[in-house]
């Protein structure tokens, strides 16, 4: 794995789990060594600090919910839900839901939002989130992210025959964002034999064509979201791709989205991100540890999301 110095969570944004990774009641998650439980309320999923106030049991671990407590594995303690009024209380993350996917932060100072909250209400309608990917990747998480801004490796690494444009630059809120355009010769959701026919055409007539020249349009709201916009105008496909630290790494999940009308194309979606991401974890756990960078202009876009990292506010030691 790749030398990675011991960061604090930031304030912003994490894809913490899909609903399906919360099969148990209460579930045990972590951010970094930020250590969690998740309770599921009907369709609403809360997310508190998992050590017991009296001697730090993980209520994650044997916790039993009893009305608005969880009672303590250790010593049965009954312990409040985010309820600081109260002698023995576990303070509660701010959380979305959008589709499948549950979001968390370990804070909740506006300006670690950067905009998302309102882009989730503005997506879930038309484009519920369902998993495509929950891998373990024994990189820094910051790596899973940055490459939506990595422009020259889409073509290296996935095999993207062109792209084009990929300027990078912040948001209206604070949001940073990346837009260039693919040159391919068909949809890679395509199915294999609309994409045979293509080559055929393509053997037959000697010319190449790139008639499919979708935007890419990524949108970091944290270090550890980002949601991309990819597509034709008419045909958008949403993928939102996350990293949640931990000891070896990070977990990265990728969730995808189309609209109602096009849910024909979601296995073949969810098909490429898992390849997709295989085929970056094959680089990232590879990356040489102590190698210099020497980044250049082709960079740039990878230069502007450290430095959106760098800046990112983080999160406090503890909250409420
Ligand atoms: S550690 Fe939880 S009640 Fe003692
Ligand atoms: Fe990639």
């Amino acid at each position: 794995m790749t030398p990675t110095t011991p960061t604090t969570p930031h304030s912003g944004w994490y894809l913490l789990a899909f609903r399906s990774e919360l099969p148990v009641e209460p579930s045990p998650l972590a951010i970094g060594d930020r250590q969690l439980v998740a309770l599921r309320e009907g369709e609403r999923v809360r997310v508190f600090d998992a050590a017991c106030p009296h001697r730090g049991a993980h209520l994650g671990y044997g916790g039993r919910r009893e009305s608005d407590c969880l009672v303590c594995p250790f010593h049965g303690r009954r312990i409040a839900l985010g309820d600081s009024s109260r002698a023995w209380s576990v303070a509660e993350y701010p959380v979305l839901l959008w589709g499948d996917a549950v979001f968390a932060r370990l804070s909740d100072d506006p300006a670690g939002d950067r905009g998302f909250e309102r882009a989730v209400k503005e997506y879930a309608d038309d484009y519920p989130l369902v998993p495509a990917v929950s891998l373990p990747v024994a990189v820094d998480a910051a790596y899973v992210v940055e490459n939506a801004f990595d422009a020259d490796h889409f073509k290296a690494v996935h095999k993207v025959p062109g792209v084009r444009g990929m300027t990078a630059g912040p948001g209206p809120s604070g949001e940073l964002t990346v837009e260039g355009e693919f040159l391919m010769q068909t949809s890679p959701w395509q199915d294999e034999r609309r994409k045979e026919e293509v080559r055929w055409q393509a053997i037959r007539t000697n010319t190449v064509r790139w008639d499919y020249r979708p935007r890419f349009l990524a949108r970091a709201y944290s270090p550890g979201v980002v949601v991309t916009e990819f597509g034709p105008e008419n045909d958008v496909q949403v993928i939102v791709t996350g990293a949640v630290p931990t000891a070896g790494g990070c977990t990265a999940r990728v969730a995808v989205a189309v609209r109602e009308n096009q849910h024909g194309a979601l296995p073949v979606l969810i098909e490429g991100s898992r390849k997709a991401l295989a085929e970056d974890k094959v680089v990232w756990e590879h990356l040489v540890p102590g190698a210099p960078e020497r980044l250049d202009g082709r960079d740039a876009p990878v230069v502007a999301f450290r430095d959106f990292c760098a800046d990112f506010p983080a999160a406090p030691e503890a909250f409420r």
